[in-house]
């Protein structure tokens, strides 16, 4: 106990008495602190994705049980609401209630702090776990909840029930430092082509937060279904939302559940990035209103696969009027700083009237206080330097990007777009770029792929899941899983840290979490699965 109070001393008065508190009453009528004989263990040896910038053992591990509180420093700040999330997922995993902040009547004898400590980087947290506490350190409540991802991934799914007559989960004893590579480490769904529901993009949305993912881009538009309630143009989904891909019903979100999802991803410390995809693949919009394409015809809606046929009508001022009110109403919704424009194959838009458009769409974004995104073909108009083209070609736009001091997205389709499938056997997927097996989608550096583009103007990886393949939360979830966790990784850890042959041995511990999220993963012969032999009849069930 002196040894805790020790510990304590450095903590705010507010905690010492609370704590003293609860120290006291623990002595006059509740049990004494349990002495644990807890069994070695190693920091340096467990499975986390991504990996760490720094793990170092330490001598002695953290026994989680039910004298474990989780503590802030105040009551109601952000940093109570990682801890109430931290709580939270454990009642669900380990099904124990690990109180935030309790009263001081409650045997408490082990705490996980969140502190707060100035001068780290935005997503920066340290960790020392050692027997009586766990200390998670970090500037910003972002970085406490990136944090509590490797806490969360530290702790066994199952207690280790010979310790004490009451179970304990062994926390590994050690110190970590931790910050990103990379400020923006994302993924995009398109629920254009096929609509996903929003219990499909919340599942979606934990694993990213599981995996320390940061952004996610919904592309939201495209030729064959529009998928976000717009009250001012309000056919869009009357009309434009009841398509896809292969003829069936579409779906749209209404802007009460854009904002769920909003709030969903920001309890996560997830930004999400809404897509209007302009001017080509504009078949949904021009459905609805005819008059957005300006060649006198009412479009048929259109559910197959072809791209660039589409085009709004670059010169008409009513057109422009139609994307100030998308753009204002659904930048409302969106609390992040990105607008994606798309800009991508825009075949059927002669080059004059495309450069024209986007300069005019640009400025549009920026007056409702956005950052405009578009996909690389942007990096061909002359525009300012606050733009971010996002690279999936090897076409040299990103050559003019970087010229005019833009940031650049990496999402090579060759390495990162999870809609490539695995290989000539795959259930799912294209191959029009390539096969990306397991591996070839971890093997790559954002930093590296392209000579032309400096590491500094890089501001991050993302992974994009285009849906002309797939139409349910299974099939989307063959194609992500595993290979979302390697660009996870790559965004994260520094290029020197990561290798395949240590990656794909993390890899294979993380079954036990998809197992649990029933995340039906493909699982690649390129990775030693079986090393997990327990699951292998859970393999086994679900893959036929
Ligand atoms: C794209 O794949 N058309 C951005």
């Amino acid at each position: 106990m002196r040894m805790l109070s020790r510990k304590i001393s450095n903590f705010s008065t507010f905690l010492l008495v609370i704590l003293a508190l609860g120290f006291l009453l623990g002595c006059s009528e509740g049990p004494k602190l349990p002495q644990l004989v807890l069994p070695e263990t190693d920091l340096a040896a467990t499975a986390l994705i991504p990996k760490p910038v720094q793990v170092v053992n330490g001598p002695d591990a953290f026994p989680l049980d039910r004298y474990t509180a989780i503590f802030t420093e105040t009551e109601r700040d952000a940093f109570t609401g990682v801890g109430e999330f931290l709580s939270g997922e454990i009642r669900k995993t380990q099904k124990i209630t690990i109180p935030v902040n309790p009263d001081s009547g409650k045997d408490v004898f082990r705490g996980i702090y969140l502190r707060q400590t100035p001068g780290m980087e935005q997503e920066q947290y340290n960790l020392q776990i050692s027997s009586d506490s766990i200390l998670l350190r970090a500037t910003t409540a972002e970085g406490a909840f990136r944090g509590v991802q490797t806490l969360r991934q530290l702790l066994p799914e199952t207690s280790n029930d010979t310790l004490a007559e009451y179970p304990v989960w062994v926390i590994p004893g050690g110190s970590i430092q931790d910050k990103p590579a990379f400020e923006y480490r994302g993924s995009m769904l398109d629920v254009a082509r096929h609509f996903f529901d929003i219990e499909d993009v919340k599942k979606y949305l934990d694993v990213m937060a599981y995996y320390k993912m940061n952004y996610l881009h919904l592309h939201l538009t495209d030729d064959q279904g529009w998928r976000i309630e717009i009250t001012s143009w309000p056919k869009l989904t009357q009309i434009g939302g009841q398509t896809e891909v292969g003829g069936e019903a579409g779906g749209y979100y209404t802007q009460e559940d854009y904002k769920e999802l909003v709030a969903f991803a920001g309890d996560r410390y997830i930004t999400i990035v809404p897509e209007v995809d302009m001017p080509g693949h504009t078949n949904a919009a021009s459905v609805s209103y005819p008059f957005l394409n300006g060649n006198g015809k009412t479009p048929k809606p259109y559910t197959g696969m072809r791209v660039g046929f589409s085009t709004l009508d670059t010169r008409k001022d009513t057109v422009y009027q139609f994307i100030e009110d998308v753009v204002r109403e659904i930048s409302a919704l969106s609390p992040g700083p990105y607008f994606h424009i798309g800009g991508d194959e825009s075949h059927a838009t002669q080059k004059a009237d495309y450069e024209y458009f986007i300069k005019r769409v640009v400025p549009i974004v920026r007056k409702y206080g956005k950052i405009p995104i578009g996909w690389d073909e942007v990096g061909t108009v002359s525009l300012d330097a606050d733009v971010v083209a996002q690279i999936w070609q090897d076409k040299g736009n990103e050559v003019h990007a970087v010229e005019q001091g833009m940031k650049i997205l990496m999402s090579p389709a060759k390495k990162a777009y999870l809609d490539m499938s695995y290989d000539s056997i795959s259930k799912f997927g294209l191959h029009w770029a390539a096969y990306i097996p397991v591996d070839s989608a971890y093997t790559w550096s954002p930093e590296t792929y392209s000579d032309k583009i400096p590491r500094a103007a890089i501001l991050g990886v993302e992974a994009p899941l285009w849906s002309e393949t797939i139409s349910t939360i299974a099939e989307l979830e063959y194609l992500a899983f595993p290979r979302l966790l390697g660009i996870a990784e790559l965004g994260w850890t520094p290029s020197g840290e990561r290798s395949w042959e240590d990656y794909k041995l993390r890899l294979i511990r993380q079954t036990p979490y998809f197992k649990r999220l029933d995340i039906q993963f493909y699982p690649s012969q390129r990775v030693p699965w079986m090393e997990a032999d327990s699951l292998l009849p859970w393999y086994n069930n679900r893959t036929k």
